[in-house]
């Protein structure tokens, strides 16, 4: 039956989706935004409106779609008949939107039998919304989006992102000490979707973080992918938990290499 599903209609609805769940994270957002609840630690935090967004989605898409299952950050795993499964970070950058920064966005992945086939990426507060189809491009706000052309280490912009887990974070510090001196300069944006994102859009040369679920990468790894961008893990592994590296071919080469040799491929962190 999933043979039959067409991954332009799967993207529209996606869009539709989560363009109401950005206009309502946006338009609803409370002066006194306070944090609902924490996760793995005390800084990994829910807002109400991460539930509600993600709340309006499942609706959105249940409405039209009732046999689909979902993975979501805050609602988890439901499954479904239909083999189409939404992937769905309601907000992601969620401490950014807690302090009124703006790169936070609603990312939502459609699967197909397990393949990632659909994506969109909408960040309301800069006015872009990043779309992918498995093999037919990505687009941000309709325009194609190309990655950067390769380049050594030495001159590469590279973002990362860090976990919430204090013992992580001065494992993820110390790699970060050591890569410093490596290239042209490090960024830590706040949003794993939006890092995603800007490598498609060659606004980045690379990305790789550890520890990421698959919400925050789902639609912006397919959007990074048919960027023309390389996204996987360690010694050819897919992307994943234990590492999401995202660059043009070249430079993911180098980052990788990079990050072997300082021992950032060893799972103790
Ligand atoms: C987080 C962001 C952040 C990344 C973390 C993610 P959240 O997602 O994507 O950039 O470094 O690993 O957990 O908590 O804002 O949805
Ligand atoms: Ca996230």
């Amino acid at each position: 039956m999933s043979d039959e599903v067409n991954p332009w209609e799967l993207l529209v609805l996606a869009e539709h989706a989560a363009l109401e769940a950005a206009r309502f994270i946006v338009e609803r957002r409370p002066a006194d935004l306070g944090v609902a609840e924490t996760k793995s630690s005390p800084t990994d935090v829910v807002t109400e409106m991460d539930t509600g967004a993600e709340q309006l989605i499942r609706k959105a898409v249940l409405e039209r779609r009732p046999d689909d299952a979902f993975l979501g950050e805050e609602g988890g795993a439901d499954s479904g008949a239909s083999g189409v499964r939404w992937v769905i970070d309601p907000i992601d950058g969620t401490v950014n939107y807690l302090y009124g920064l703006p790169a936070f966005a609603v990312s939502i992945g459609v699967e197909v039998g397990g393949t990632t086939v659909a994506g969109v990426v909408a960040a309301p507060r800069m006015g872009e919304v990043y779309t992918a189809v498995h093999g037919a491009g990505a687009w941000c706000n309709g325009a194609p989006v190309k990655v950067r052309p390769a380049t050594g280490l030495g001159d590469a912009l590279v973002a990362t992102g860090f976990g919430y887990r204090a013992e992580r974070r001065q494992r993820q510090g110390e790699i970060v000490r050591a890569l410093l001196p490596q290239v042209r300069d490090i960024r830590r944006g706040g949003s794993a979707a939006l890092d995603l994102c800007a490598v498609a859009a060659g606004r980045l040369d690379g990305y790789f973080e550890r520890g990421t679920h698959a919400w925050d990468c789902s639609a912006g790894g397919l959007i990074a992918t048919e960027a023309g961008a390389v996204v996987g893990g360690f010694h050819g592994a897919e992307a994943g938990e234990p590492m999401v590296i995202a660059a043009p071919r070249g430079t993911f080469t180098a980052l990788h290499d990079a990050l072997v040799a300082l021992g950032a491929d060893v799972p103790d962190y």
